[in-house]
């Protein structure tokens, strides 16, 4: 089947097999290997990429599903060389070690702040319950999207003044 999509802002159109996950699509047809594999049973949240900008597990979609649709991975998160200010709180608030759960992780928290931008912390919690991370203890990843949340308000106040 055809499919055409936008992913970080640059148009596909492949022909791929309509069993192919987009997990796959996406690490072994465009080369983004920063969306990760883990589970494949929509446990682990490792897979988890933003399409029109919500937050979903690409390891329970077909890239099919995803045909018409605008897709941001990890890759995408970076504008002009910039760090997204997530990236950037994960790394002042050491939220990640491995970092094998992190893109999957910052996506989720992506999903959210784009509904909540003052998320509590029992929210940010609740947001990726579905995201697992075996290294941190989830602590300093609650404080990084706290963080991120705050530079973001921050910089929204500065564009509208
Ligand atoms: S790999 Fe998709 S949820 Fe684990
Ligand atoms: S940082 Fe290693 S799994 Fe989360």
């Amino acid at each position: 089947m055809k499919i055409r999509l936008e992913v970080n802002g640059s148009r596909h159109t492949r022909e791929v097999d309509p069993r192919l996950l987009l997990v796959h699509f996406l690490r072994e047809q465009l080369d983004l290997t920063g969306t990760r594999v883990g589970c494949e049973t929509s446990l682990c949240g490792a897979c988890t990429v933003l399409i029109d900008g919500e937050a979903v597990k690409s390891c329970t979609q077909l890239a099919v599903q995803a045909d018409g649709r605008s897709v941001t991975t990890i890759e995408g998160l970076a504008l002009k060389g910039r760090l997204h200010p997530l990236q950037e709180a994960f790394w002042e608030e050491h939220g990640l070690q491995c970092g094998y759960c992190t893109p999957g992780m910052i996506l989720a928290a992506c999903g959210l702040l784009q509904d909540r931008p003052d998320p509590a912390p029992e929210e940010i919690r609740r947001a990726l319950k579905g995201n697992i991370c075996r290294c941190t203890g989830y602590h300093n990843i609650v404080r990084a999207v706290e963080r991120a949340a705050q530079s973001m308000r921050g910089a929204a106040a500065k564009e509208e003044a």
